[in-house]
């Protein structure tokens, strides 16, 4: 079973992820990270109403991802390490997926920060008539696994169609937060429908933040879990070692 550390940006670097992976992950996501002018501008306009976010010019960002997976391996080579990035056109994805070591380059279609749809990234990327096209591109460039990172429940959005056209692109694993709204937990039934729907590896995540809800969460038929908010202490409160 895959346990990944999801990304949270500005949180999620190299030094955090090494204490928490000890917890029982076995995949740590670095990131997210802006790869391209129009996401990175975006990004700092994050930072400037407070939100903290990881920005790299053009020129350091591909070296810093690299020696940031160089650190974890250090420590942990056994953990498959994945970077969560945004971009607006599938090339710097592809020069991510062939930094050396790296395991997996995680395609985010998931952000809703209004300065990242402003440039048709994050979740927006869900609203393109070519999605299969852009990541099957990256699929067929890089050295590295690709998993495709979605939000669940988006308005306009059909959540099991869009599965399975990142199963038809030819990823490797399809990262859904089941987020739904007015409710406070992941929405099962959904996750529960795209598994038995797709043959792709699906990764659920949202509300992992007990030992009943993995087992909730794993009951759904997911491929594996991750887990965002109940590591952002640099700890977990609950066991997940012996999954
Ligand atoms: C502070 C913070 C930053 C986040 N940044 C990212 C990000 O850069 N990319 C991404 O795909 N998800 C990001 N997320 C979403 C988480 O990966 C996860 O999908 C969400 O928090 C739900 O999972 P949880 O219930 O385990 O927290 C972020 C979440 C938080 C709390």
């Amino acid at each position: 079973m895959l346990k990944v550390v999801a990304p949270m940006a500005g949180i999620t670097d190299a030094d955090f992820l090494n204490k928490v992976i000890p917890y029982g992950f076995n995949v740590a996501t670095l990131g997210g990270y802006s790869l391209d002018t129009p996401t990175i501008e975006a990004s700092k306009r994050i930072i400037e109403r407070g939100r903290k976010e990881f920005v790299f010019p053009l020129d350091v960002i591909f070296s810093h991802i690299e020696s940031e997976v160089a650190s974890i391996k250090k420590v942990h080579n056994n953990v498959k390490v994945s970077a969560n990035v945004r971009a607006t056109t599938p090339q710097p994805i592809i020069e991510v997926g062939k930094i050396k070591d790296l395991d997996i380059v995680e395609i985010n279609c998931h952000c809703r920060q209004e300065e990242i749809l402003s440039v048709g990234c994050g979740q927006e990327m869900l609203k393109r008539d070519d999605l299969r096209e852009f990541i099957s591109q990256i699929v067929d460039n890089v050295d590295c696994e690709v998993s495709v990172k979605i939000r669940a429940n988006v308005d306009g959005v059909d959540t099991l169609s869009i599965a399975k056209a990142i199963e038809d692109s030819g990823a490797d694993y399809l990262h859904v937060d089941a987020m739904k709204k007015g409710i406070f937990e992941a929405d099962w039934d959904l996750l529960n429908r795209i598994c038995e729907n797709t043959g792709i590896k699906v990764i659920g995540n949202n509300s992992v933040n007990s030992i009943e809800n993995v087992k909730k969460m794993i009951d759904t038929g997911v491929y594996g879990f991750s887990i965002a908010r109940s590591v952002i202490s640099g700890n977990l409160d609950f066991n997940i070692t012996n999954f």
